[in-house]
């Protein structure tokens, strides 16, 4: 029998008389074998996994070949398999009217919807008609700008029954940003709605796409989705009606085989430097990521409902909203809305109403609502049902998982921090739920297959034993790691594969306590995490350099009790003459570059940013400033030390 650590909740017998079947996992002993044996025999382990998870149409010979050295890394060589036939038809053959996707409004007083997997299939394979119609062939790239609505999930499985590669854009991206990952991708064909509805307003993305292709030559279709029947700007020939246009296509049309390293969708992330990635994931690998870590970090089983709230614009909506429940069978709940309309008890209030077992959220809502949400209003809600509580997008605070532990499913549910990112394609560290004990603000252990090590910033040497901090890498390639940046190999090499010979560098800082447990502290690069959205500081600093009055701009993120990070910018001006209401215009700037997400919390004018003599800006000064900290270190160096005085003038004049 495993020790348990210290300072751990136990799962109890409470929650496995609850589960409707039995859990996925006996216990922590046969997590740790199953770990220990995905670590010696990585090939068989996966190869087992992948031949009981997946449907291949062809088995594959090569369970893994190639190395982060070269990043080369392929899964299932000469397998082939179609991801919306595992997805969909799977489930549909054996029980068609099994709920697939549950749609909950943004106005709760509008219908919800259930769409079986019989139904799903019919509408995906009219969809992907219409976009054959069009000319989209495999290998070509659809870009889908939709909000949270079954639709987006319906045209992301379309783009896979015919092997075409989606590349989904959060809908609060702005034109400009859309823009640029539409001529990236080379897509021809968008798929968007008339408008969406979220938090009781109204979002125009038509408008945005209008906007977005408006000097590309190149689109041939853009497919609307009527999701409000607002007036909305139509140009005849290149925009078409869903509604009107699918009924012309067939109910059923065969699936597409595609090679397991086939590509399966690109997204796109922000970076520490430059333009976003376009990381590029591919078929087998990450269908069997996400499959594995829905099925054993989250003890997913076909009769569960999962209600994720990560929005499909992003890889958690991706994976955890679209690919992990449809793989395993399971129903979706898609919620169009926000945690705090039409009041703030509406995430108890979905649950309830889908008799949900498991939710996903993150903790920037979860501060929010601890603020806002008392006992006495959710207590009232019957969550019975429900068995897992997942974190993910920044770390969460040991008193935030206590609440959170508590608030929703009044503690009879298992709490599970899951670490990953847009590059890992599925969790990489996570507690495993009825199986970990708990550890309140910890994300547990390393998943299966996924060899985890810490290691010295500086020297780049592995730090071995516990009770050690230091940057988190991986050893050993996984399968649903990124293949690729599209169009820039070499940037993916050096992002990810170059900072620490042999490993694959996540970006992120982490302390491996006395017990084995893995403590994410954040990010050690010039990526800032604003309520769970990933920024690049020079994306945002380039964003406002292109505003004619600005001469430098320094982006710093500061902490922020509700939001994790805020955007703080510090810029100098090229004229002393500054326009009025200056401060405006910059986030105004940074909302139409990037997307409202991205807008700065705090406006700083300087009339010159701290630098060395040498001209490089010191942002360690800065950041300790925006701090609230007064001990700014070493200053000596500065070529011009009045420029701190100033600064703490403004500051002190805001407190
Ligand atoms: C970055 C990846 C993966 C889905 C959402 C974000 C941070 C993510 C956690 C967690 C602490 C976390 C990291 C990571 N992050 N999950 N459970 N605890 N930090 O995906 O946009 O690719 O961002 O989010 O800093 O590197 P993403």
């Amino acid at each position: 029998m495993t020790k348990l650590a210290a300072n751990t909740i136990e799962v109890d017998a409470k929650w496995r008389s609850r589960h409707p079947t039995a859990p996925h996992l006996a216990g922590l002993d046969e997590f740790q074998s199953l770990y220990q044996d995905s670590i010696h025999n990585p090939s068989q382990f996966w190869a087992k996994q992948a031949r009981e998870l997946l449907s291949f149409d062809r088995d594959f010979h090569t369970t893994t070949s190639g190395s982060f050295h070269r990043g080369d890394a392929a899964w299932f060589l000469g397998g082939q398999l179609n991801a919306c036939f595992n997805c969909v038809d799977r489930h549909a053959i054996q029980d068609p009217n099994r709920v697939g996707i549950i749609y909950e409004p943004d106005d709760p007083a509008n219908d919800c919807r259930s769409i079986t997997y019989g139904e799903l299939l019919a509408e995906i394979c009219q969809l992907a008609g219409f976009l054959r119609s069009q000319g989209v062939k495999k290998g070509d790239i659809v870009t889908i700008y939709m909000p949270m609505i079954p639709e987006a999930a319906i045209a992301v499985l379309a783009c896979t029954r015919i092997g075409a590669v989606h590349s989904v854009v959060f809908a609060g991206f702005s034109a400009g940003a859309l823009r640029d990952r539409i001529q990236d991708a080379k897509s021809t064909v968008i798929i968007t709605t008339d408008e969406g509805r979220r938090g009781g307003k109204t979002i125009s993305t038509k408008v945005v796409v209008d906007e977005a292709v408006r000097e590309n030559h190149k689109i041939s279709t853009v497919l609307v989705y009527e999701r409000t029947g607002g007036q909305i700007p139509w140009m005849d020939g290149r925009d078409f009606r869903w509604k009107e246009e699918i009924q012309k296509y067939p109910a059923y049309i065969s699936p597409e085989g595609m090679d397991s390293e086939d590509p399966l969708f690109l997204l796109y992330t922000s970076g520490s430097t430059g333009k976003p990635k376009g990381l590029l994931h591919t078929h087998a690998g990450y269908l069997l990521g996400a499959s594995v870590t829905g099925k054993y970090v989250f003890d997913l089983n076909p009769q569960d409902r999962f209600f994720c709230s990560g929005d499909i614009g992003w890889i958690t909506g991706h994976t955890y909203v679209v690919y992990a429940p449809l793989l395993l069978g399971s129903t979706t709940v898609m919620f169009e809305g926000t945690p705090t309309y039409p009041n703030h008890t509406r995430l108890w209030d979905v649950l309830e109403k889908h008799q949900a077992t498991h939710f996903y959220g993150a903790p920037t809502s979860f501060r929010v609502l601890k603020a806002l949400v008392d006992k006495a209003d959710v207590e009232n809600h019957d969550l019975s049902k429900l068995r897992a509580l997942g974190s993910v997008g920044e770390p969460i605070a040991p008193e935030i998982w206590k609440w959170y532990h508590s608030f929703m499913g009044d503690g009879n549910a298992c709490v599970t921090d899951t670490y990953w990112q847009t590059e890992t394609g599925s969790h990489i560290i996570a507690a495993y739920t009825g199986v970990t004990p708990m550890k309140p603000g910890s994300a547990s252990f390393p998943c299966f297959g996924i060899d985890v090590a810490i290691l010295d910033p500086t020297t780049g040497e592995e730090l071995q034993g516990n009770s050690v901090e230091g940057v988190l890498a991986v050893k050993k390639p996984w399968p649903s790691m990124a293949r690729t940046i599209r169009g820039n190999h070499d940037r993916y090499l050096e992002s990810y594969f170059n900072t620490y010979n042999g490993y694959y560098f996540t970006g992120d800082g982490a302390y491996r306590d006395a017990d084995g447990y893995y403590w994410i502290r954040g990010r050690v690069d010039d990526v800032i995490n604003v309520s769970g959205h990933r920024l690049s500081t020079s994306e945002i600093e380039s964003a406002l350099v292109e505003h004619e009055s600005v001469a430098e701009a320094a982006i710093i993120g500061v902490p922020d009790d509700l939001t994790g990070q805020a955007v703080n910018t510090v810029v100098s001006l090229k004229s002393k003459q500054a326009a009025m209401n200056i401060e405006k215009e910059l986030i105004l700037q940074i909302r139409k570059v990037i997307g409202p997400f991205a807008a700065p919390k705090r406006v700083i004018i300087l009339p010159d940013l701290p630098k060395t003599r040498s001209g490089k800006t010191v942002r360690r000064i800065l950041r300790k400033a925006l701090s609230g900290d007064t001990e700014f270190g070493d200053t000596s160096t500065l070529a011009d030390p009045s420029v701190i005085d100033e600064l703490t003038k403004i500051l002190q004049k805001a407190d």
